[in-house]
């Protein structure tokens, strides 16, 4: 076994969206969206590539990576926020999906007030 391969893991996912819960597997070096699609769960997405935050949800248990989330500020990647497109388990996780709203409210609705 090489040591790339020895080092990916498998993750179980729990994801929440509009009220009804998915469970899927997606391993370490494979990002929870494509896992989802993989799994024949859809869950919103358009660019894929960690900008357009279409794609946004709340981790509320375990971790993720996610260098390339760009249309997230640090601190609220903190609080749970994550770009599922761009985003790496480290750990099992539940998750709620379809916050692309509480995100952008987050990040700009102080400067519409
Ligand atoms: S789909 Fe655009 S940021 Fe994830």
């Amino acid at each position: 076994m090489t040591e790339t391969a020895a080092a990916v893991a498998t993750h179980t996912i729990h994801a929440e969206l509009d009220g009804e819960m998915h469970s899927f597997s997606c391993r370490s070096d494979q990002t929870v969206l494509n896992a989802a699609e993989a799994a024949g769960v859809t869950l919103p997405s358009s660019c894929c590539s960690g900008v357009c935050t279409t794609c946004a949800a709340v981790v509320t248990e375990g971790s993720v990576e996610q260098p390339d989330a760009m249309g997230v500020k640090s601190d609220l990647q903190e609080q749970g926020y994550t770009l599922l497109c761009v985003a790496y388990p480290r750990a099992d996780l539940k998750l709620r999906a379809g916050q692309e709203d509480a995100l952008y409210e987050a990040q700009f609705g102080q400067y519409q007030k």
